[in-house]
């Protein structure tokens, strides 16, 4: 951990101040090594930084375009990269996914993430078990109710797969501040390890109730739209970096995106989607080094809000 405590921006591992409240924040910071933080049901620790895959990774079955994607997979892995988000609501990106496992020889350090989103909760089963054959896994890591969809009848499906041994992680989705009532008595009344919703400089609905209601619970938090689905990125892109972004060892506005959402200690990852290896490399450099504090927070706030 050398030359963190001279570092003015740095969030080590201990109490930080956000929006006015001191939290403990169980992050490993330090040059180099990779930022995760811990799952607050298991302990597990996760990269603050995985990847998305709506989109992106609809290509279909194309050689070409499957092969492309298997390169952002092998980037991000490479990165440091474990946690990646799926849905069959994604067209074809379940099999892209496990079309890319499959030729980076299943990378144990996968933790695979994906959804059920069918209106029938008697027909969860049967898209799960399809969705687990199109990514070649043994078993998902974590399985989220999509969009609440059918939420009751799936999530008693997703704890009794839990039970059995079949399922490490039982979480939920939202996106987009929708149904943020829903979810908050979801999340009173439900056991659950993970909520996955909206989070990022511009839309910072969930910092109200959300986030801290996840602490409270000791819900581990997934962040989706990190960019909003790229418009952040686009409106960025040519403008040069403030200084301050050396200060927090960025060389990219997506990386300042991520630093932002990732110095939430409520936050347990983001996952950002990208069709590109080097923009997969991109988001993970934002895994390392200092995060902003309160005060650079703030300011990127302003920053973007004035730029965007
Ligand atoms: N309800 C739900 O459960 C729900 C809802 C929404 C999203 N999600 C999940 O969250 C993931 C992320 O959300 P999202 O895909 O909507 O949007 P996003 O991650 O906010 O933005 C994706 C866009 O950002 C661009 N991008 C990525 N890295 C970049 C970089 N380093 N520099 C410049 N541009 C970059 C990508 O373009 P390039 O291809 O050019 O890199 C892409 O167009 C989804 O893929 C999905 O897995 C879940």
């Amino acid at each position: 951990m050398d030359g963190i405590s001279n570092k003015r921006r740095m969030l080590a591992g201990a109490v930080v101040a956000c929006g006015g409240h001191a939290f403990a924040a169980p992050l490993l910071a330090a040059p180099g090594v990779l930022l995760t933080r811990p799952i607050p049901s298991s302990g597990e620790r996760l990269p603050v930084v995985g990847l998305g895959s709506w989109i992106t990774f609809n290509v279909g079955d194309d050689p070409a375009a499957r092969a492309h994607c298997t390169e952002v997979v092998r980037a991000f892995f490479a990165g440091g990269g474990r946690l990646i988000d799926s849905s069959p609501m994604y067209g074809s990106a379940q099999a892209v996914i496990g079309h890319a496992l499959a030729q980076l020889k299943h990378p144990p350090s996968l933790f695979a993430a994906d959804k059920v989103w069918i209106g029938s909760g008697a027909r969860g089963p049967a898209q799960i078990e399809a969705s687990r054959a199109l990514w070649g896994v043994p078993r998902f890591d974590l399985l989220q109710v999509h969009n609440l969809l059918a939420w009751e009848a799936h999530l008693r499906t997703l704890q009794g797969m839990k039970a059995a041994g079949r399922l490490r992680y039982v979480g939920i989705t939202t996106s987009e501040g929708r149904r943020h009532d829903e979810l908050v008595r979801i999340m009173q009344t439900q056991p659950l390890d993970f909520i996955q919703v909206s989070y990022n400089v511009l839309d910072r609905e969930v910092e109200r109730r959300i986030l801290p209601l996840a602490r409270e619970r000791k819900i581990a938090v997934i962040v989706n739209r990190p960019f909003r689905q790229g418009e952040l990125t686009q409106a960025l892109a040519g403008q040069a970096l403030p200084g301050w972004a050396a200060e927090i060892g960025c060389s990219s506005w997506a990386q300042v995106l991520l630093k932002f959402i990732a110095s939430h200690p409520d936050v347990t990852c983001a996952i950002p989607a990208t069709s590109k290896p080097a923009h997969a490399l991109d988001n993970m450099l934002a895994a390392r080094g200092p995060l902003p504090d309160t005060a650079l927070r703030r300011r990127i706030v302003a920053d973007v809000e004035r730029r965007t």
